[in-house]
């Protein structure tokens, strides 16, 4: 999905600039993925190591600081601005508010395309359909995969109206693109994604916050939605594997412990969960 956003945003910059518009401005401690590519777009360098050279023309400024972003994508005559709006592999950290307001309103005003990885917030996982209506902006381009499809291998990329027309066919596709069966599980899954299944998102993110903050040994919460991360006294690999032992799977980001539940889990299991938590972090 973010190979297919990139060409998106590369093609689009051609077309409308010239073949010299290409860069892709990235920031520092992202995740995008695992291809060359979407390596090149990962703003942490030690993901880069083993697999040089990779795809040229990213660049990766910190996060939150728009006068940077705006001065690299100057300098390097850019041609696509691409976040997560919640860093999830960096840490599960949200980014500021209005920086992802200032993204959007410089991407517009010098019509540079604007792709928002979705592929771990989104589907529900922030308590609203997608993480940047949290933002309450609209993204030239969207990316998603994981949950879409249930667990089922599926990755999707929403392209606006803006950038419809920017691949012909025969541009994007793979072998196993559009599978049917993966296709009807996310159809499934879109389908129950309803304002109910959202608002049950959010209680549960309240009630994990309440029952987690002042808790022995957790130091902050972080994220949004049952995209969760928690800073602990204890190493978080430490707490992790403690959970694993008494059967609650989740995992580490960076110095946090994350949890990312199936958004429809049983309010007694993942109270039951969070008391396994709390104990291990103590
Ligand atoms: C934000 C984000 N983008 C993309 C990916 C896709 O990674 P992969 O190439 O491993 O499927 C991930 C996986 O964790 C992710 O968190």
């Amino acid at each position: 999905a973010n190979e297919c956003a990139i060409k998106v945003g590369r093609k689009y910059a051609a077309d409308k600039k010239g073949s010299g518009c290409y860069t892709v401005i990235t920031l520092e401690n992202s995740f995008h993925g695992r291809t060359l590519t979407t390596l090149a777009a990962t703003g942490q360098e030690h993901y880069h190591e083993l697999f040089q050279p990779l795809t040229p023309g990213f660049v990766s400024v910190p996060a939150n600081d728009i006068e940077t972003l705006k001065k690299v994508a100057k300098e390097t005559n850019a041609a696509a601005v691409m976040i997560e709006c919640i860093q999830g592999e960096g840490g599960v950290l949200p980014l500021d508010a209005q920086f992802v307001k200032d993204v959007r309103t410089f991407t517009e005003e010098n019509d540079i395309i604007m792709i928002v990885d979705e592929v771990q917030t989104g589907n529900g996982r922030s308590g609203m359909l997608y993480c940047y209506q949290n933002f309450g902006i609209m993204p030239d381009v969207v990316s998603t995969a994981k949950g879409l499809a249930g667990g089922l291998p599926l990755g999707a990329t929403l392209i606006s109206d803006k950038c419809k027309d920017v691949l012909g066919f025969g541009d994007h596709g793979s072998t196993f693109g559009g599978n049917p069966v993966c296709c009807a599980a996310a159809i499934s899954i879109l389908k129950r994604i309803d304002d109910k299944l959202l608002s049950e998102v959010k209680e549960k993110r309240a009630y994990i916050e309440k029952a987690l903050e002042g808790a022995p040994g957790v130091e902050a919460i972080t994220g949004m939605g049952l995209m969760v991360g928690i800073k602990t006294k204890k190493p978080a690999g430490e707490v992790v594997a403690k959970c694993m032992g008494n059967g609650v799977l989740c995992l580490t980001a960076k110095d946090k412990v994350r949890l990312l539940p199936a958004l429809n889990i049983p309010m007694d299991v993942l109270k039951k969960a969070i008391e396994t938590i709390k104990d291990a972090c103590r």
